[in-house]
């Protein structure tokens, strides 16, 4: 077969883009062997062309200008690896209506604009892609939209932030949330400003597009419920701990009557589910379908050259299905109602600091019952200070009576402070729960 030589341009070069250009290089045999085409960059777009770069991009490659690419009607590739959702946004519309494919790593690009972004795709006919934008290496798009065509999933379950997970891992043995956050940046897991991974919105951003793409009904970054990992205490940590679990920050979109949940908090985690084994700065989702039961992925959810292999496939793809109109359309072809606010159901757990007198366990109780949670299990923490920890996990509750109930118990005279529950994550059933 003739090899063809297929220009492509980037926008950013940067950490990922430079990792692009680098596997490019170092890889094009085995590319070209794949898919009978050399893949090369001609042009990539930064902000300054004299700043140091990991890896050189060829002379002449990197431009300031847009125009460059817009206007090249040799490039018919492009890969979006600049971040930001704008002016990207804007550069990825003009690309897609100047009939040009584009690769997206960008989440919160596709998380807020997907709409209209797949509309000019169409309008176009051209393909939009975005693998890299979930879970960097992790192949879960193309897991859900291809090998599971048919597999009628129902409920994707997952640890989609490395940054989180790693945090919380680095409590389990003992640090504080300030000495987890620091040691995240000490190692390059954390940007300077961490508050999108801490406050939930990266993982969200990842959880809208596994819903759009899992349900084919569109979910933007507003549609998730998200509760960041900024207010667990080690109190919270030692309980998980106690029950045999662990804190993770798990996002969740569920399929249930015919209507959609999408939601990211941190659970208590079962010791012996898959999820408590992601470990680190690793990422994992779990995939739950009539026709395949579970299957779990998982791998690095972020780095360079791991977001860059994704981005390659990504090109390599469009250029296999060019013209066939394969995976080209926007997965969405219909409209889900959300489950109501407050429907949602799960087994939860949360600590109540209390006055330690006769009476309270009972008030406390009276709350719960008359919104209907009924407790699975209950432990109280003296603490010798007239204070005492009690310490919940109910059975299956609606998100909305919990939150009534926890509201009628924050006013009580003897509770001290607002309890935060934490959805529930376990295969088990709760008889199985001891407190060691
Ligand atoms: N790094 C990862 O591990 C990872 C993982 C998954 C997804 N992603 C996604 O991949 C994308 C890129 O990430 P990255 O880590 O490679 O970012 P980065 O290292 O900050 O690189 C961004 C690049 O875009 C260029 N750029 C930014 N704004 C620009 C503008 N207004 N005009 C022209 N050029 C502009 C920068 O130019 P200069 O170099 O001149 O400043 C730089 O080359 C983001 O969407 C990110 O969320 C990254």
């Amino acid at each position: 077969m003739a090899s063809v030589d297929v220009p492509v341009a980037l926008l950013g070069y940067g950490t990922v883009g430079a990792a692009v250009n680098r596997l490019l290089n170092e890889q094009a045999d085995d590319i070209e062997r794949a898919t009978g085409h050399r893949l090369r960059i001609v042009k990539a777009l930064v902000r300054d062309l004299d700043k140091d770069r990991g890896f050189p991009a060829g002379s002449d490659v990197l431009t300031t200008s847009i125009d460059e690419i817009l206007a090249d009607p040799s490039i018919t590739v492009v890969a979006e690896v600049m971040g930001g959702v704008e002016p990207a946004g804007g550069y990825v519309l003009d690309l897609l209506r100047a009939g040009k494919h584009v690769v997206t790593a960008n989440k919160q690009l596709v998380a807020r604009r997907g709409a209209e972004l797949f509309e000019a795709a169409s309008e176009g006919g051209v393909q939009l892609r975005f693998e890299a934008s979930v879970c960097a290496a992790i192949p879960v798009i193309k897991v859900l939209r291809e090998s599971l065509l048919v597999a009628n999933v129902h409920r994707v379950l997952g640890i989609v932030n490395g940054t989180t997970n790693f945090m919380l891992t680095q409590m389990e043995v003992g640090s504080t949330y300030e000495e987890a956050l620091a040691e995240a940046q000490r190692r390059g897991f954390a940007e300077a400003d961490p508050t999108d991974d801490v406050t939930g919105a990266d993982a969200a951003a990842k959880m809208a597009i596994l819903a759009t793409i899992a349900f084919n009904s569109r979910y933007e970054l507003s549609d998730v419920d998200t509760i960041g990992i900024d207010r667990i205490d080690p109190l919270d940590v030692a309980a998980a701990r106690e029950l045999d679990m662990v804190i993770r920050l798990v996002g969740q979109a569920r399929l249930v009557d015919g209507h959609v949940d999408v939601r990211v908090s941190p659970a208590f985690v079962d010791r012996h589910h898959p999820l408590a084994a992601v470990e680190g700065a690793f990422n994992a989702v779990m995939l739950q379908g009539d026709a395949i039961r579970e299957i779990t992925l998982e791998g690095p959810g972020a780095g360079g050259v791991e977001t860059a292999s994704a981005v390659i496939a990504d090109m390599a793809s469009v250029i296999g299905t060019m013209g066939t109109g394969f995976l080209k359309n926007d997965a969405v072809w219909r409209s889900l109602p959300r489950l109501a606010p407050g429907d949602a159901t799960s087994p939860y757990y949360f600590h109540l600091s209390v006055d330690d007198r006769p009476g309270v366990l009972a008030r406390v109780a009276e709350a719960l019952a008359e919104n209907s949670v009924s407790i699975a299990r209950l432990r109280q923490h003296q603490n010798g200070e007239g204070r005492a920890a009690l310490h919940v996990v109910t059975h299956e509750a609606r998100q909305g009576a919990l939150h009534a109930a926890l509201e009628t118990l924050a006013a009580l005279d003897e509770v001290h402070r607002p309890p935060l529950p934490f959805p529930v994550v376990s295969d088990r059933g709760f008889g199985d729960f001891e407190w060691e």
